[in-house]
């Protein structure tokens, strides 16, 4: 794609691809959207200190994690309906993960398959739970995902209801989605998403469909999943998922480091901070801010994932700073499948995997091990100083 240099030239043209119905549904936090914009502004607050005279003619970034290692050290955290921004663009992600060799999680309301995922991407597809209330169900995943050769389950924890996510209000967001006649109308502008829609119409939740009954439709599908994944969710449902699950186990959405203390003692290997992008409770704080204490609290005896607001290698870099063993992105990547498709997306991974090259060189870090809490000041310690003086 000629002229994009940086994640925020992929969202100007996943924006442009995409009619506002379907932009504001991958943009939109909750309520103000105060905690997406915290997420991002989080990091503004962050300095990174560079060491210099060290020898960084050779620098890697690969990184290990549950005993693979990957070449970079940020994959795509799981997004629903991507088949909305572009047909097929769950497989799509997942291809451009595997050529980049780095984790796709595959979202529990993607609209590709399980098995699909196992046959493209089975060393770096990631399956993503979300719990049902007929318990076979999420049990029958669990299944289907060992059969195709996935080795990681997330089990996200951080919707116990739906959020107010007002731009999709506004927008006329419905079950079934029908298009109005001023979203149609404004979709026309967008031609190229129009005729796909035109062509394929709602996308299909496709690993719930064999549960939805004979003869289900994308939209009985979705209302199926609205009302299976309405369902309570208890840490009686990690023991579960722990007892039946053989592979990686990864809780997503923690935020406090009591529940990842209890996570670890229940046999959960990993742990992903994160507020689901913003996208659940306006208030909570940015992952970032939560990140030092729950390191601290489980250390190095679970593996402690990142995700929330990165747009700049050099973002990855302070949660890399702050303990994270591995940090995962949402929009920038889905920003990189609706503006271009494959390409797009591994776009979007190597812009992350080339400005985390340059940071570490700046940095006098030549490998991720290098990096630390030692590298890190904050913009309110600089504050603090100017005060002093
Ligand atoms: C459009 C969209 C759909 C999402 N769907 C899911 C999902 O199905 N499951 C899930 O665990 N998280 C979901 N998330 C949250 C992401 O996995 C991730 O936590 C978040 O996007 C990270 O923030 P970032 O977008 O600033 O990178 C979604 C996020 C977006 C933007």
């Amino acid at each position: 794609m000629h002229g994009v240099v940086n994640v925020e030239d992929l969202r100007k043209r996943a924006k442009k691809r995409l009619p506002k119905i379907a932009y504001d549904f991958i943009e939109g936090g909750t309520d103000d959207e105060v905690g997406l914009a915290t997420n991002e502004q989080a990091f503004r607050n962050a300095r990174i200190v560079p060491r210099d005279l060290v020898d960084v003619t050779q620098r890697d970034q690969s990184t290990t994690l549950f005993g693979r290692t990957y070449s970079s050290p940020i994959g795509i955290a799981p997004t629903g309906l991507a088949g909305l921004f572009r047909r097929g663009a769950d497989l799509m992600l997942a291809e451009a993960a595997r050529e980049a060799n780095v984790p796709m999680i595959m979202s529990g309301t993607s609209t590709g398959s399980i098995e699909d995922l196992g046959r493209i991407a089975p060393d770096h597809g990631w399956y993503q739970l979300y719990s049902a209330k007929d318990q076979a169900i999420s049990e029958d995943m669990l299944k289907r995902a060992a059969d195709a050769g996935l080795k990681t389950l997330v089990f996200t924890v951080d919707i116990p209801e739906g959020s107010n996510r007002e731009r999709n209000v506004r927008n006329g967001w419905a079950r079934p989605l029908k298009l109005t006649w001023k979203t149609k109308f404004e979709a026309l502008r967008h031609p190229a998403w129009m005729m796909e829609w035109l062509k394929h119409g709602t996308p299909m939740f496709d690993n719930w469909e064999k549960y939805a009954g004979p003869n289900a439709t994308a939209d009985t599908v979705a209302d199926f999943v609205a009302q299976q994944t309405r369902a309570p969710m208890t840490w009686k449902h990690v023991e579960r998922y722990r007892a039946l699950w053989k592979g990686n186990l990864v809780l997503k959405g923690i935020m406090h480091p009591d529940d990842a203390i209890r996570a670890h003692a229940l046999g959960v290997d990993g742990v992903m901070v994160s507020n689901h992008g913003g996208r659940q409770l306006d208030i909570a704080p940015s992952p970032l801010e939560v990140l030092p204490a729950i390191r601290d609290a489980v250390g190095d005896k679970m593996t402690v994932m990142f995700d929330g607001g990165i747009r700049r290698g050099m973002d990855a870099i302070v949660a890399l700073c702050l303990g994270a063993k591995f940090c995962f992105v949402g929009r920038p990547t889905l920003y990189g499948v609706a503006a271009g498709g494959v390409p797009g997306a591994a776009m979007a991974l190597d812009i992350f995997r080339r400005e985390v090259d340059i940071t570490l060189a700046q940095i006098g870090a030549p490998k991720i091990a290098d990096l630390g809490p030692q590298f890190l000041m904050w913009k309110d310690e600089e504050d603090l100083r100017r005060n002093r003086r």
